[in-house]
């Protein structure tokens, strides 16, 4: 186990489950909870009521990549508040608008419990217009809003990012973060890369259905990208001093995957594509090759 720190939640190890994957329902929460290599867990992007989501087929996989357009597909705030863990538990509050992420925020920061926390996801590309994170201009007014409503955090807060490209992107985007350092533990490097399509040449049509068949792209392939966003937030927050943590999330499928994350300067590193089509004995799998690696340089 590699136990970790993120805010004020302690986990036993530092690999964990991407928000929507595999942990829709309470019977996946479960095996999140009973996974022991799985260090924490995070629940699917909600709104306050529940939701259906998008058309099937809404999900598309191959040996190297994933599509998906779920369309925030899940059972509503409350379930997920009254699903018990002995894991630190990170609610993911997703909303398609501030007013409804404002309201759900509340209502998280009032429970008076241990062991949980907040990532708030402001970049979901799959709900027409992409989340406010996506630019610095709409992140600023976002945060202003709802830190303005909400006031301080009372457990431990971060947010959920899209993908950057380029450095000027990484630096407004950081200005804006240095402005909250204070306010929030950490950020979740990336989201998945959107509007991705793929075509199924049996039918000469997109694989997915929703949104003219784009969708957010996750899987080995976006692993590069993953790793350069973790790098650039994770060397601009050491170099200005900001105290902000770096989860890596993007493109992990061995033990490899999990330490260049590390290398990138993740704290911790969550999993997605790999997870959803594997199941929970991933976590075993991460562990046990990521060991291999420390072992082998001595550590
Ligand atoms: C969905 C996809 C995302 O990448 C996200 O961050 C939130 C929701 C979805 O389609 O359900």
């Amino acid at each position: 186990m590699y136990p970790v720190e993120i805010g004020k939640l302690k986990l036993r190890n530092f690999i964990y489950n991407a928000a929507g994957v595999w942990d829709t329902t309470t019977s996946q929460l479960g095996d999140l909870t009973s996974s022991p290599y799985c260090g924490a867990i995070t629940t699917k992007s909600c709104t306050i009521v529940p939701r259906k989501g998008n058309n099937y087929p809404k999900y598309h996989f191959t040996s190297t990549f994933s599509i998906n357009s779920n369309g925030l597909e899940n059972m509503g705030l409350d379930y997920y508040l009254n699903y018990k863990s002995h894991k630190p538990i990170f609610y993911s509050i997703g909303g398609l608008s501030d007013t409804e992420r404002i309201q759900m925020l509340e209502t998280t920061f009032d429970l008076e419990r241990d062991n949980i926390g907040v990532e708030l996801n402001l970049s979901c590309p799959n709900l027409g217009t992409c989340g406010p994170a996506y630019k610095s201009h709409t992140l600023i007014e976002s945060l202003r809003k709802i830190f303005e409503a909400v006031g301080r955090p009372t457990h431990t807060f971060g947010l959920k990012l899209p993908p950057y490209f380029i450095p000027e992107d990484f630096r407004s985007i950081a200005d804006v973060l240095d402005a909250y350092k204070n306010t929030i533990d950490f950020i979740t490097c990336i989201n998945s890369v959107p509007n991705a399509v793929d075509f199924d040449i049996n039918n000469d049509m997109p694989t997915i259905v929703p949104n003219g068949g784009y969708g957010g792209l996750g899987g080995a392939t976006i692993l590069p990208i993953a790793l350069s966003n973790v790098k650039h937030f994770a060397d601009i927050f050491k170099e200005d001093k900001i105290d902000i943590a770096v989860i890596g999330c993007g493109g992990v499928t061995t033990g490899a995957d999990v330490y260049k994350h590390r290398l990138a300067g993740a704290t911790a590193v969550q999993v997605g594509t790999h997870l959803w089509q594997n199941g929970p004995d991933i976590f075993r799998q991460l562990h046990d090759e990521y060991y291999l690696i420390m072992q082998r340089k001595g550590f």
